[in-house]
């Protein structure tokens, strides 16, 4: 994320300085977001192939409509994610991605408590916003699995807890809980504080959601996003599944409900849970980069967590150069993560031609 931010800035200011020296540039100044070519960006869990053909589709034949509040694409976006779920328009709440989601329930819950109960290491961008809330976080070591441990999670929920978050799959670790496990802590952590269910990499590990589960129960919010899977990062849309009281109650932290989506992202959405082809296709080419990743690491006798999802965390200490800045001297961003006592870097599943890229580069620096 602060990679492409940079980047970005890169271009922008490149753009600005060739306007300053060009009358023809200034008079169409043309601003790229997108990374300059050669640069693979593999530090934000990102999506490589762009959205399905059928959102790309939907998003042309949409935007000349942009002059429109979007208020009925949005009723027709939450039923169709109803739809798809089994569940009712009113158990949808639509965000600007699942990060406005995470957002809304730590306010809501700030209102009333402190401590936010969550695993370490976990998905964390959201935690500074928490913070501001005045929430505080009670972290939970992960188990010697690197699995949320829901035992340990339950035990740390007392009087003071406002929310116990999960991420299933886990991001940096890519590992899961099974369904079942994590069905019976909800109900039972659900007795006691809200229990916040990020579900941003279901699809990939092939896990069910705990959807219809949330639905009868106003202390279990499922979040979900388009972000990964469906290649829509860019266009930000993501939603919470609840009962309708919550949704109620989260919505009034929203201007109007479901206000962020703009009526392109939304017919973007719409579309892409069309879209099974494309679903597929992605699950398979992620699969085939983790197994081209996973045979580098073997072959260098790197550790790396096993993995569900489009991102692999490995560790890097027998590398003895600065490999993030060796890689991003190569054009190649990826993360870096201090955890287990540890240095490891957390790699997204780029392109396969992108990952065999980052295979030659990761023997390249860590032989030297
Ligand atoms: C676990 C998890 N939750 C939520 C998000 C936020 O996704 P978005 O706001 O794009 O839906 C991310 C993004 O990387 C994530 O990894």
């Amino acid at each position: 994320m602060l990679y492409n931010r940079r980047l970005w800035l890169q271009q922008s200011l490149t753009a600005l300085t060739g306007m300053a020296l060009s009358a023809d540039v200034a008079a169409t100044p043309k601003f790229s977001f997108t990374p300059s070519p050669g640069v693979i960006l593999l530090n934000s869990n990102e999506n490589p192939y762009g959205p399905s053909p059928m959102a790309q589709k939907a998003i042309l034949e949409y935007y000349t409509k942009s002059n429109r509040y979007p208020d009925d694409y949005l009723g027709l976006l939450q039923k169709k994610i109803a739809t798809h779920w089994r569940v009712s328009a009113e158990n949808i709440l639509l965000g600007a991605g699942s990060s406005e989601i995470i957002g809304l329930a730590a306010l809501h819950v700030s209102k009333k408590k402190k401590k936010v109960v969550t695993a370490e290491p976990g998905y964390k961008v959201w935690n500074g916003q928490a913070a501001s809330f005045g929430l505080e976080f009670e972290r939970i070591p992960l188990t010697n699995e690197r699995k949320t441990d829901l035992p340990a999670m339950l035990a740390a929920i007392d009087d003071t807890t406002a929310m116990v978050y999960i991420c299933n799959p886990n991001n940096p670790t890519g590992t899961f809980v099974e369904v079942t496990q994590l069905k019976n802590f909800a109900v039972e952590a659900a007795k006691k504080t809200m229990v916040f269910i990020d579900e941003a990499y279901t699809e990939y590990a092939g896990l069910e959601s705990l959807a219809t589960l949330a639905i009868g129960n106003p202390n279990i919010v499922v979040a979900k996003t388009f972000s990964k899977i469906y290649g829509l990062a860019g266009a930000r849309v993501g939603y919470a599944i609840a009962h309708p009281e919550s949704i109620q109650q989260l919505s009034n932290y929203q201007p109007w409900p479901n206000a962020a989506i703009s009526i392109v992202s939304a017919a973007a959405a719409f579309a892409s849970l069309d879209d099974k082809k494309y679903v597929q296709n992605i699950l398979t080419k992620t699969t085939e980069a983790r197994v081209i990743c996973t045979k580098t690491f073997q072959q260098l006798a790197l550790d790396f967590i096993p993995s569900q999802t489009n991102f692999i965390l490995f560790n890097i200490d027998s590398i003895k150069k600065d490999l993030i800045k060796e890689m991003e001297a190569k054009n190649i961003f990826v993360q870096s993560r201090q955890h287990f006592n540890g240095k490891w870097c957390r790699v997204t599943m780029g392109t396969l031609e992108e990952m065999k890229i980052f295979c030659t580069a990761l023997k390249e620096i860590a032989q030297k």
